[in-house]
């Protein structure tokens, strides 16, 4: 459905949430295959700290608060002016905050919105116009198993999910037939300070190596959608099939929520 990617050396990609969890595994695993990888995320500090764990890799440190527009074009400019391109922009930038409907507060939910959706707009913005003028390259966009239904205590972090579930497939129709790939990751639970927040037992958790090298298997394979760990996605993708009659009792009994 997309170009498969086997060989990383010399692609130039823009990782934009590695200063921790999957971005930052995702971005390691990338500077171990020779990609020149376009570091970004808020935390200057632990983006250096990765870049020098690998001295004779070429990447670049690109702070960057998404939810800014002044300070994604910048990045962005920088970036083209070193690289004069790009091969793929990874968007694993995001946050959570598990929320019951009686605890919900517009501010938060807004902020949580921006980050999450808008800040993928406005990357995707520039980006997007260099893509189609080249007729090449990849998008790829970090929803989660929890933008399939509604699931308890992720009442505004689902939603912003769910939008950019949609948001990919669009993207996909409108840029595969002008040669851009466009990527959606979903993953279950992985172990990282975004899901630390989440005070119940979390099913099939993995690391986020696992969730970076099974990125990497779903590029290999040219997938749209790449999701993991299996034996739990597909648990959910059969929930998503339920009539709501079957499905709203079914999550009642299973998370006890
Ligand atoms: N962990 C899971 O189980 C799981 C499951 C499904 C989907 N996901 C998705 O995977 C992505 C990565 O999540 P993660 O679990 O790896 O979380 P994480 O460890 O908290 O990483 C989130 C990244 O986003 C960056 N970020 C947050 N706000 C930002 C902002 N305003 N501007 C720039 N960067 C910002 C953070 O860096 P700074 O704080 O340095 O800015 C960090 O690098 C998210 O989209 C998340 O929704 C995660």
């Amino acid at each position: 459905m997309n170009a498969r990617i086997t060989d990383w050396r010399g692609r130039r990609v823009w990782v934009l949430g590695a200063s921790s969890g999957i971005g930052h595994a995702f971005a390691e695993a990338l500077l171990e295959r020779g990609a020149r990888v376009a570091l970004s995320a808020r935390n200057a500090s632990a983006l250096e700290t990765l870049a020098l764990k690998f001295p004779r890799a070429q990447s670049m440190l690109l702070p960057v608060d998404v939810t800014d527009s002044s300070n994604i074009d910048e990045a962005y400019s920088r970036l083209r002016a070193a690289w004069s391109g790009l091969d793929m922009v990874v968007l694993l930038v995001g946050t959570h905050l598990p929320v019951r409907a009686w605890e919900l507060n517009a501010d938060t939910a807004e902020r949580l919105f921006t980050v999450n959706v808008f800040g993928v707009i406005r990357t995707l913005k520039l980006v997007i116009p260099d893509l189609v003028t080249r007729g090449d390259g990849g998008i790829v966009v970090v929803s989660s198993i929890a933008g399939y239904r509604g699931l308890p205590t992720s009442l505004v972090y689902g939603a912003s999910k769910a939008a950019l579930i949609n948001f990919a497939e669009t993207l996909y129709l409108d840029l595969r037939p002008k040669g851009v790939s466009v990527y959606l990751v979903n993953p279950g639970f992985v172990k990282t300070p975004l899901t630390d927040r989440n005070e119940f037992e979390m099913p099939a958790l993995i690391s986020p190596r696992e969730a970076a090298e099974q990125m990497l298997r779903g590029f290999r394979r040219g997938q749209f959608e790449i999701h993991f760990p299996k034996r739990f996605t597909r648990f959910m993708k059969l929930l998503r099939l339920l009539p709501y009659r079957l499905f709203f009792p079914l999550v009642h009994r299973v998370t006890g929520m």
